[in-house]
């Protein structure tokens, strides 16, 4: 277990604050979530990345009741599918939620997706802070929200969400909307931080681990972290879930991080956000 316990915590612009490193659960079956949430709360995670249409929280709701953790100890998202926007399946969405994960409240609720085609992002968002109001959620924020997204509904309700979980790996650096997400004073957060494995194999990379004796997640992981964002490496895979959290016992120099910036291409793994047709 690394002695950095959950490690550094990053101030969210509605006062509370988040975990830097997460673990994620996308693709975990639900039985498998409740063993590898248990063994990333053993390695010292103290933030659990999970959503409702990875249809693993109960899992996840089962890993955290048998930690024996405090619940104020842990830092839970979730995430209201698309197909939920609309407040009157927002509201049970939610309830569901909170059931299957045994929770009487999520740390930080998100808009999975924006989908503009549906015309119901707005809504969502005025549902999400009206559900914060009410002490469900802690803190709201969104998923996949392009600049135009984002500036509808701050302009439209005066809330600016505390998080935007972006794809962002050493492929893909969105460095544009990742100023865009500070200029409004909301968190970056990096889903598929290891472009889901893509980026492991990589020469440069593995150079730089090579370098500092620490595997090639490692470095990318690191990146994430010297670079201010939240990160939510996954894995099933007992010591990569703990040699993923193990990052704080190096430090990428000037040069690593120039070659690491030419690594961009700006390559999707996922669907676009303006034009995804779910
Ligand atoms: N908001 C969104 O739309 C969205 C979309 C996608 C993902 N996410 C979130 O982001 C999280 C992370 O993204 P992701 O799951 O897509 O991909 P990822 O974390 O970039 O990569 C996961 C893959 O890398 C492997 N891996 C992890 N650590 C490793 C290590 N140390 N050495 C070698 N291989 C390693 C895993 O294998 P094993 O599991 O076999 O060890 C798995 O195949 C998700 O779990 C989810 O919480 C959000």
């Amino acid at each position: 277990m690394t002695d950095y316990v959950g490690g550094p915590r990053l101030d969210m612009n509605d006062g509370l604050v988040i975990p830097q490193i997460g673990y994620g659960v996308f693709k975990v079956e639900d039985d498998v979530a409740e063993h590898s949430v248990v063994d990333a709360l053993e390695a010292g995670y103290r933030h659990i990345d999970t959503a409702a249409i990875y249809q693993n929280e109960r899992g996840v709701g089962a890993a955290l009741k048998a930690s024996g953790l405090p619940r104020e100890e842990i830092f839970v998202t979730t995430k209201l599918w698309n197909t939920d926007q609309a407040p009157d399946a927002a509201w049970p969405a939610l309830h569901k939620s909170l059931d299957l994960l045994g929770l009487e409240y999520v740390d930080l609720y998100l808009i999975h997706w924006p989908s503009p085609w549906r015309g119901n992002f707005l809504a969502a968002w005025e549902t999400l802070i009206e559900m914060r109001e009410k002490g469900l959620v802690k803190s709201i924020g969104v998923s996949n929200f392009e600049e135009e997204h984002l500036t509808e509904i701050i302009s439209a309700t005066g809330v600016t969400p505390a998080v935007n979980q972006i794809e962002l790996h050493p492929y893909l650096q969105q460095e544009s909307l990742s100023e865009i997400d500070a200029k409004h004073g909301i968190l970056t957060e990096a889903w598929s931080p290891l472009g889901q494995g893509q980026a492991l194999e990589d020469a440069v990379l593995s150079s730089i681990a090579l370098k500092h004796n620490v595997s090639t997640a490692q470095v990318i992981i690191r990146w994430h972290v010297q670079s201010g964002r939240i990160v939510i490496p996954k894995s099933v895979t007992t010591s990569r879930i703990q040699s993923n959290i193990d990052v704080f016992g190096f430090e990428l120099d000037q040069d690593d991080l120039a070659a690491i910036k030419t690594l961009n291409t700006d390559s999707r793994i996922g669907p676009d956000p303006r034009t995804a047709d779910f």
